[in-house]
């Protein structure tokens, strides 16, 4: 539930600090601090980007409908804003390979023995985190104890990552470095390890003599948006799947870790995505929205975007998938030996839900018993899990469906659950890396979508349209089981 610590004294600087990460999801996470009085009198933010702001300009830009306030919705309060407001300073920098330095950042930043912790905040492309560490370095703006915050993606495949993992090491220490995958810092995402430990009811369920089939969707009725010219160069393969919905499974399918230390969970977790069994024809499905429900479809949409010469071109042949389905097996786990995991997500969808379920396998009931058949991990727009149950009585006409229910906003009704950044952003500046990705899980995840990509660009599956608004490509197009469920005793 919302944490109630204050945060360290600390300059927090986001490169790319007009962009729509800042305005949207940045900003208002710092700005609920404030409401809750959580920021210490030492806190600044200062936003780098392009524009040639001066600091009062950048303020008043935060202040418009479609910037910062906008986002707030009902939580913006004018006397809260007006204390915020004064923590907020801009520097105008070009960022890249040729970047002239950062001049204007080192006049706020100034290095002084008792400067307060830095906190660099890369909200920008993965091209740019290199050359932005580097000038940090070469500016004399690190001071050996600083933190870095790197935003998905990083990189475009494994060789990509490398390069940005070998570029930022040579400013930061992997200590420093927060990779920040923002499905960790939701309620019930981080919740999973405790849903299931080894103590409890679910834990007891938690392998492959109980689970059929696990399946982790992340549906979302938003399209791509105005970040199309980025979309273009990932899909929904390395946009979601790539991060989000591996780390979900991670938590799902790792081993308990309830009594190690972090740096173990993270060991955990890297050795489920070294043990993603290689995808064959037929184990993944992507798709394309078209126009539907009065929507746009993708390619019109990537057909008119105005003002980037490389993504105008003809309508249908832009081949980015906004939808995906895989089944994926795990190797060499003799906890979940043979049961196959499901990943879907897709843009565009008839509604906005992440969950995850579990089914479980078939058990033949005699006399009085409850039997699980399946468990809804809900991530959103709810938090919480439902077991569902099977009861009988001492004779089989008597056997009903029942629920099993927990959900957070119900159970804590006092307490305000905070945006995911809003834990994230509080975890760094108070050096919390738990909820963070190692570098090598980043390096073992892109290895196994980078082996999908390969099969996808030799032209395998097809590409399938989906109107929008829909579930997406025909169900009996997903990837099945292609077994009978499996039955206990
Ligand atoms: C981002 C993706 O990481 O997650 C977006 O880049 C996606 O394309 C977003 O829309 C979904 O996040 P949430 O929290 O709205 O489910």
């Amino acid at each position: 539930m919302a944490p109630s610590n204050t945060l360290k004294p600390c300059d927090f600087v986001i490169f790319g600090g007009t962009g729509d990460l800042a305005k949207r999801k940045l900003l208002p996470a710092l700005y609920m601090y404030e409401r809750e009085s959580r920021l210490p009198a030492d806190f600044r933010i200062i936003a780098v980007s392009r524009e040639e702001w001066s600091t009062e300009q950048f303020r008043d830009y935060c202040e418009g409908e479609d910037a910062v306030k906008g986002f707030l919705k009902g939580a913006w309060e004018q006397s809260v804003w007006d204390v915020f407001r004064r923590r907020l300073h801009h520097a105008e920098a070009q960022l890249g390979e040729s970047s002239p330095g950062l001049p204007n950042l080192a006049k706020i930043l100034p290095m002084t023995p008792n400067a307060p912790l830095r906190v660099f905040y890369m909200a920008l492309p993965s091209e740019l985190m290199g050359p932005t560490c580097e000038a940090i370095r070469d500016q004399g703006l690190a001071s050996g104890r600083d933190r870095v915050v790197l935003e998905k993606p990083i990189g475009a495949s494994l060789v990509g990552a490398k390069q940005v993992h070998e570029r930022i090491r040579h400013t930061f220490g992997e200590n420093d470095i927060y990779r920040i995958d923002h499905y960790l810092g939701k309620e019930t995402v981080h919740n999973i390890p405790v849903l299931r430990s080894d103590s409890s009811l679910l834990g007891l369920l938690w392998d492959h003599a109980w689970v059929d089939r696990v399946e982790i969707s992340v549906s979302e009725e938003v399209g791509a948006g105005d970040r199309i010219e980025y979309y273009e160069t990932a899909g929904a393969l390395r946009d979601m799947v790539q991060n989000h919905l591996l780390q979900i499974l991670c938590l799902v399918a790792m081993e308990p870790a309830e009594n190690s230390s972090k740096a173990t969970l993270r060991v955990a977790k890297c050795e489920i995505l070294k043990s993603l069994g290689e995808i064959a024809e037929g184990d993944s499905v992507r798709g394309q929205y078209e126009a539907g429900s009065g929507m746009p479809g993708y390619s019109e949409e990537v057909g008119a975007f105005a003002g980037v010469d490389s993504l105008r071109r003809a309508p249908n042949s832009t081949l980015t998938e906004t939808f995906v389905a895989i089944r994926v097996r795990l190797n060499d786990n003799s906890r979940w030996r043979d049961v196959p995991f499901f990943l879907r997500t897709g843009k565009r969808l008839d509604r906005r839900e992440a969950q995850v379920v579990m089914h479980f396998v078939t058990t033949p009931t005699s006399g009085a018993s409850v039997t699980p058949k399946r468990l809804v991990i809900h991530i959103q727009p709810d938090d919480g899990a439902t077991l569902f149950v099977s009861v009988s009585g001492s004779y089989p006409s008597e056997s009903a469906d029942a629920q099993l229910e927990l959900h957070f906003p119900r159970a804590f009704p006092s307490s305000r659950t905070p945006e995911a950044y809003e834990r994230l952003l509080a975890d760094v500046v108070n050096g919390d890396p738990e909820l963070f990705v190692s570098g090598a899980e980043v390096e073992a995840s892109w290895k196994w979508i980078d082996s999908i990509k390969e099969m996808w660009n030799s032209g395998t599956p097809d590409l399938r349209l989906y109107p929008a608004g829909t579930t997406g490509p025909a169900t009996g197009e997903w990837p099945h089981d292609g077994r009978a469920p499996k039955k206990r005793g």
